[in-house]
């Protein structure tokens, strides 16, 4: 009896550490990349790491009905209400084999092999590595692979990029409306692509069994993780003007500046003339959906009713109708808005001092001759 209780109160430990199981496992031998994803977006992806994911899931007319629709996307690999506060694991990406195009959602083919994981590795395309120790007729041991798990590197869709857009590709609402869309654009070329430029290689290395150099940052650089990293993807131009001046604001990503309807894009500009500063219009960047001409949660929307955002490779011109007189200096900063402060309240967010922060991702000053 005494046994029975204390393996079910062991099988009920391994279930509550369920969710971590797998990070505490990968963790061992991929200390660096298993810190770095503790940050990540992706880790924090569930309602409970994620306060504006749960705002919106709070005002969401399928919580009363306690249908969590999200889960596909945002907590993929949860099946016990344990794993419901993990968000997107190791797992939930390395054992993508393929992703079917649906209209709603595309959907992710996970594999059936147990511990195989799908990698990428410039020059190891073609390779299957099962794990084995082989000795050697003078007797030295070599092993070969992870003794914890296979590793196929044949995947294509682990160097192009496509394997991301299994959850970032579209997201349909009931009336058939595309609420937020990425361009497959960015997924196609195995030079640059989602993986190239948000896990950019970085020093350390990949396992503590076998040293490399460098590997993939996991924190996956983006809107609220390192967008520092993502700077040199947009650039800002400045010319003089007949009638005042222009900024020309570069986008390199092959996608929408930002891809999530909360977010607002904005220019900032301040001339800086005698020592003294004048700041100039801002400018914002959005694109709001809704319907009937008016601004709505994304479940009721079923129209795009404005659409400023800069778009994919966009070289958009911004003009200022402000003089400039030889000695001026103006200081231009392009950044953005987690949450439109417009609808912070909407979400029960204006509290949130840190939602309020403008985060600048590109800024430049330009001297007139
Ligand atoms: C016992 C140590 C160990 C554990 C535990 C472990 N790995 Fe590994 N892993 C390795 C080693 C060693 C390699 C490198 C193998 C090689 O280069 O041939 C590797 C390679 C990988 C690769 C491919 C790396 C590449 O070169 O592209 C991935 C992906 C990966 N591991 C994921 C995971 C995940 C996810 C977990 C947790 C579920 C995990 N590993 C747990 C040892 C481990
Ligand atoms: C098809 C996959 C998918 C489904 C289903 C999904 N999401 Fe998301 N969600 C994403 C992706 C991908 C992002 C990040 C995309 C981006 O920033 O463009 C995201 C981002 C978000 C964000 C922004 C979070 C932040 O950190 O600012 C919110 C809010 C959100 N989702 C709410 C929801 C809610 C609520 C549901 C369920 C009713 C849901 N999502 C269902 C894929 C999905
Ligand atoms: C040339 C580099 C580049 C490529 C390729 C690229 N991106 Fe981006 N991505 C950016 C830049 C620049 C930003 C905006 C800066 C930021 O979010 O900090 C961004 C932003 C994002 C965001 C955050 C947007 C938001 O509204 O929160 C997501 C999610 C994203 N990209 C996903 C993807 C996916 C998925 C792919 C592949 C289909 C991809 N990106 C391809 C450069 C790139
Ligand atoms: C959002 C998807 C995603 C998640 C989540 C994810 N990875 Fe990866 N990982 C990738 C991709 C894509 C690559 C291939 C990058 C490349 O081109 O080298 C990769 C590469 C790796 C590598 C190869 C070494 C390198 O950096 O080049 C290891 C090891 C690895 N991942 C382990 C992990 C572990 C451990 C976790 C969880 C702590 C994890 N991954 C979570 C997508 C993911
Ligand atoms: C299992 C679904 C899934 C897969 C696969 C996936 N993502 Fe995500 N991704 C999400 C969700 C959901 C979010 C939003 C999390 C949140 O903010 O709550 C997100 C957020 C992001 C962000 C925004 C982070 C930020 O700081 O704003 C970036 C960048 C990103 N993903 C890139 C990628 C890349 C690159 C890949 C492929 C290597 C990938 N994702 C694969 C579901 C996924």
């Amino acid at each position: 009896m005494k046994a029975l209780i204390y393996l079910l109160a062991l099988t009920s430990l391994l279930f509550a550490n369920a969710d971590k199981a797998d990070i505490v496992t990968c963790e061992k031998c991929h200390p660096i990349i298993a810190a770095e994803f503790e940050s990540s977006m992706h880790k924090k992806s569930s309602i409970y790491e994620d306060k504006i994911h749960k705002a919106v899931w709070d005002l969401h007319p399928a919580k009363e009905k306690g249908d969590y629709k999200c889960a596909k996307c945002h907590t993929p690999n949860a099946t016990t209400q344990e794993e419901k506060h993990a968000g997107i694991t190791c797992i939930s990406c390395h054992t993508i084999m393929d992703v079917e195009k649906h209209a709603k959602a595309n959907k992710n083919i996970y594999t059936d092999k147990p511990k195989t994981f799908y990698s990428a590795e410039a020059g190891r395309e073609s390779e299957k590595v099962i794990y084995k120790t082989t000795t050697s007729w003078w007797g030295n041991k070599t092993t070969i692979g992870s003794a914890y798990h296979d590793i196929d590197y044949t995947n294509e869709k682990f160097y192009n990029g496509e394997m991301c857009m299994g959850c970032h590709s579209h997201k349909q609402n009931s009336h058939q409306f595309d609420v937020c869309t990425t361009d497959e654009a960015g997924a196609q070329d195995k030079k640059q692509n989602c993986i190239t430029c948000h896990m950019p290689k970085i020093d350390g290395t990949a396992t503590t069994v076998r040293l490399s150099k460098q590997h993939a940052f996991h924190g996956f650089a983006g809107a609220r993780v390192k967008p520092e990293l993502l700077s040199i993807y947009v650039d800002l131009d400045f010319k003089e003007s007949a009638d005042g001046f222009e900024v020309t604001i570069d986008n390199k990503a092959p996608h929408n500046l930002m891809t999530h309807p909360l977010r607002v894009v904005q220019l900032k500009a301040v001339l800086i003339r005698d020592r003294k500063q004048i700041a100039l219009p801002t400018h914002s960047f959005v694109k709001v959906i809704g319907k009937e001409g008016k601004p709505t949660m994304p479940w009721l929307a079923t129209e795009v009713v404005k659409d400023t955002m800069i778009k994919a490779n966009e070289k958009r011109v911004v003009s200022f109708d402000e003089q400039l007189k030889s000695g001026d200096k103006v200081e231009v900063k392009l950044g953005f808005y987690i949450v439109n402060p417009k609808v912070l309240k909407k979400l029960n967010l204006d509290g949130d001092k840190e939602l309020k922060k403008f985060t600048v991702l590109k800024g430049k000053s330009f001297n007139v001759k």
